[in-house]
């Protein structure tokens, strides 16, 4: 069988500016409440990875229109939308097309759809947000891989969530916006993605209150109308770029960040000696440096992202000393250990641990993305190794990344596609 992989030729110096697109983890929820409204919403910054043209097909299932105007400007307009079962391949694609479970609940009071995919990080069980919507009055079956989510009306009520679940706090709050009355989710998560679709459902006229803290107020509204958004930018994407940088970069400029969003990644990469300038909306890095081991462990927002765990594992195996992870959000996330091992690093993982010796040569190898960030971290690893590094099973990486390679040739390096026979 014909298949795409990455190769990248490794030790080239690093130069220039790059430009974080649009959240991905923003973005996938932003779409599915967006047919929420009653009209056209237009969201802008959209980045172009596979799991926006996923969620745009599921779009057109749904008889929901979809516009795309400049590359990153898409116009969702769900005037004629059907309520029909999400039973499409595409719904198996990304973990994040049970967002559609919160919104069409909410609007239809009736949702039925196939358990969602998404990168393998251990389980990711769905408990919390199936729990919130018994809560909120709906009934719940699952038979044959098949969800039927229903409620004769959906009440507002007080949800206190076990863990400060990303997913489970916007599913939550889309099914509340129409409930009856006031809903109140404890221990809601804080991430920047929740802030920014609260911002779009405010838009468009949703009553939300408290979101960025771990208390989020809801209360129903009838309607929701279309309106204009632009997501934030990716923090994700900005971290492994400033992971990048660090390892290769003589000085590049990462700009259209937040860099408040990422202050956990910077701190620790200051702790290891990473020469940074961080200004309002760009980080400029002065990489190649000689790094100090630390100790990191990844929590919720605003702690250390558990998606910028792997990009960094793979910067520390170059830093003097032993590094270790401590994993709390997902804590079987290591698989990319395996991969960097394979290319000469010396990484021992005791779950929820990794503990990185270094520093370690790295050597152009074959090695598989298991995941999307694995596949960031070995598209670092790449950059650093001697040789070439073939990256297979690189639809992870374009699941998350906007053209990653072409972002990184502009800069100075050797990274290019192939088909191969597999
Ligand atoms: N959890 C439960 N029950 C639930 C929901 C979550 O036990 O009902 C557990 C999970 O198993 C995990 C922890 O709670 O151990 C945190 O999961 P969370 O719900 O916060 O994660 P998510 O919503 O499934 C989103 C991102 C992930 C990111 C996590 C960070 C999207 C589409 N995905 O996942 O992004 O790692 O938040 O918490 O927004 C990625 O971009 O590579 C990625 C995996």
């Amino acid at each position: 069988m014909k298949k795409e992989v990455i190769r990248i030729e490794g030790g080239h110096e690093l130069n220039g500016t790059v430009h974080i697109s649009g959240a991905k983890n923003a973005t996938v929820a932003l779409i599915p409440a967006a047919v929420m409204a009653d009209g056209p919403v237009t969201i802008v910054g959209v980045p172009n990875i596979e799991d926006v043209k996923n969620l745009t097909d599921i779009l057109h299932l749904m008889n929901v229109k979809t516009q795309v105007k400049e590359p990153d400007h898409i116009t969702i307009d769900p005037t004629e939308m059907e309520n029909v079962v999400l039973d499409d391949s595409a719904v198996t694609k990304l973990r994040a097309s049970y967002y559609f479970m919160g919104a069409l609940l909410g609007k239809y009071k009736k949702v039925r759809i196939r358990m969602p995919g998404g990168c393998y990080l251990g389980p990711r069980p769905i408990d919390l947000h199936l729990k919130g919507f018994e809560a909120l009055g709906a009934k719940i079956d699952y038979t044959g891989g098949l969800y039927t989510i229903e409620a004769e009306k959906l009440v507002g009520t007080r949800i206190f969530l076990d863990f400060a679940s990303v997913g489970a706090t916007i599913n939550i709050l889309m099914a509340a916006v129409f409930a009856e009355g006031r809903t109140t989710i404890e221990n809601a998560a804080k991430e920047p993605e929740i802030i920014d679709v609260v911002t779009l459902l405010s838009k468009m006229g949703a009553e939300i209150h408290g979101a960025g803290t771990n208390v989020i107020t809801i209360d129903g509204v009838k309607h929701l109308s279309g309106c204009f958004h632009e997501i934030i930018p990716d923090r994700i994407e900005a971290g492994t770029f400033i992971v990048i940088a660090a390892a290769m970069a003589k000085e590049m400029t990462v700009e259209n960040i937040i860099p408040q969003h990422i202050d956990a990644l910077l701190a620790k990469l200051q702790e290891m000696g990473v020469d940074m300038d961080v200004s309002i909306d760009k980080v400029v890095v002065r990489g190649r440096g000689r790094y100090k081991a630390i100790d990191a462990k990844t929590l919720p927002y605003p702690g250390l992202a558990t998606d910028l765990q792997a990009p960094l594992t793979a910067l520390l195996t170059q830093a003097t000393g032993d590094s270790e992870i401590t994993e709390t959000i997902y804590p079987q996330r290591f698989k990319h250990c395996d991969q960097l091992n394979t290319m000469g690093a010396d990484i021992d993982v005791r779950i929820p641990r990794a503990q990185i010796h270094g520093p370690k040569k790295l050597y152009g190898m074959d090695v598989y993305a298991t995941d999307l960030r694995c596949g960031a971290s070995l598209v670092v690893a790449g950059l650093m190794a001697e040789g070439v590094t073939t990256i297979h099973d690189i639809y992870h990486i374009d699941r998350g990344y906007e053209g990653i390679d072409q972002k990184l040739n502009r800069c100075g390096a050797k990274i290019w596609r192939e088909t191969v026979e597999e």
